[in-house]
């Protein structure tokens, strides 16, 4: 059993925005012509609830959202406040690694945003099998897809994004997290299942209206990095000099790419 790594509802609360602003828009029509009312949502590692608070109003009514995650104080936060088009909210404390088809019953839509790029290969393939299991169509928001681009540029932008991308990738506690990896990943088992498959670029673009979550990213993103490759720790502190400076006075634009991917029984 995996160690949970815990997850802060302020850095949910900074991201949520630019999540909303981010996510295919495209791909949430097609998901909600693929549901009926009644509807049953379930979002699997919901965190405090940012992806229902943005897909609830996009899809038919009455809905029952049910919100799994491992750590029960943002269950308690997500649950606490849910959007009015929603009649009910359940929730569900648990490793995503032990997810069944049984634990998905009476699925409409299976959603996970910002999450698959954090798992292992194996928890992947047993959310597409309990998918699939249920036949239940599935929305995956906002996985990294790898690609960061920073304006201005900056010659250690390859370098910390490449010992970030393998930090991503890295081994921990027995299992191997996917990454970037993940969609292809995903889109390859739910393919292999006979099933459609459709993804969409949802990039984060900041710039100087968003200078706190700019500058959180920008630390998260070379701290992974540094841990990665120790080697780069000297780099780094100049590296981040130079860049909050630009955080400062407005002059940093980040483009951090992510992929939404679309699954439904043909
Ligand atoms: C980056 S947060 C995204 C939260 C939310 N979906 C959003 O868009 O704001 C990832 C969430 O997945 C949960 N999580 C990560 N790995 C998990 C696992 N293996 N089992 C259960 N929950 C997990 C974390 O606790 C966290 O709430």
């Amino acid at each position: 059993m995996s160690v949970v790594i815990p997850v802060s509802a302020d850095w949910l609360t900074l991201r949520e925005e630019a999540d909303a602003a981010s996510r295919s828009r495209s791909l949430a029509r097609r998901a909600s012509h693929l549901v009926h009312a009644p509807v049953t949502v379930h979002d699997l590692g919901s965190g405090t609830g940012a992806m229902m608070r943005w897909l609830a109003p996009r899809l038919p009514s009455p809905q029952t959202w049910v919100l799994h995650d491992w750590n029960a104080a943002l269950l308690a936060h997500a649950a606490a406040a849910p959007p009015g088009s929603v009649a009910a909210v359940l929730t569900r404390v648990g490793h995503l690694e032990t997810l069944r088809a049984e634990d998905l019953a009476g699925a409409s839509l299976v959603v996970t945003s910002a999450l698959l790029d954090v798992l292992s290969a194996e928890e992947v393939e047993a959310i597409v099998a309990a998918c699939v299991g249920v036949g239940a169509p599935a929305l995956f928001a906002l996985t990294v897809d790898g690609d960061v681009a920073l304006d201005p540029v900056d010659p250690g932008d390859r370098v910390f994004a490449a010992a970030f991308n393998d930090h991503q990738r890295r081994s921990a506690e027995d299992r191997r997290l996917l990454g970037p990896d993940a969609v292809a990943v995903a889109a390859g088992l739910f393919r292999a299942a006979g099933w459609s498959v459709r993804t969409d670029s949802s990039p984060w673009r900041l710039g100087d209206r968003e200078p706190a979550l700019v500058a959180e990213w920008l630390e998260g993103w070379v701290s992974a990095a540094v841990e990665e490759r120790p080697a780069l720790t000297e780099w780094a502190g100049e590296y981040l000099r130079t860049r909050r400076a630009q955080v400062l006075t407005g002059r940093l634009r980040v483009v951090v790419h992510h992929r939404d991917l679309l699954a439904w029984p043909s």
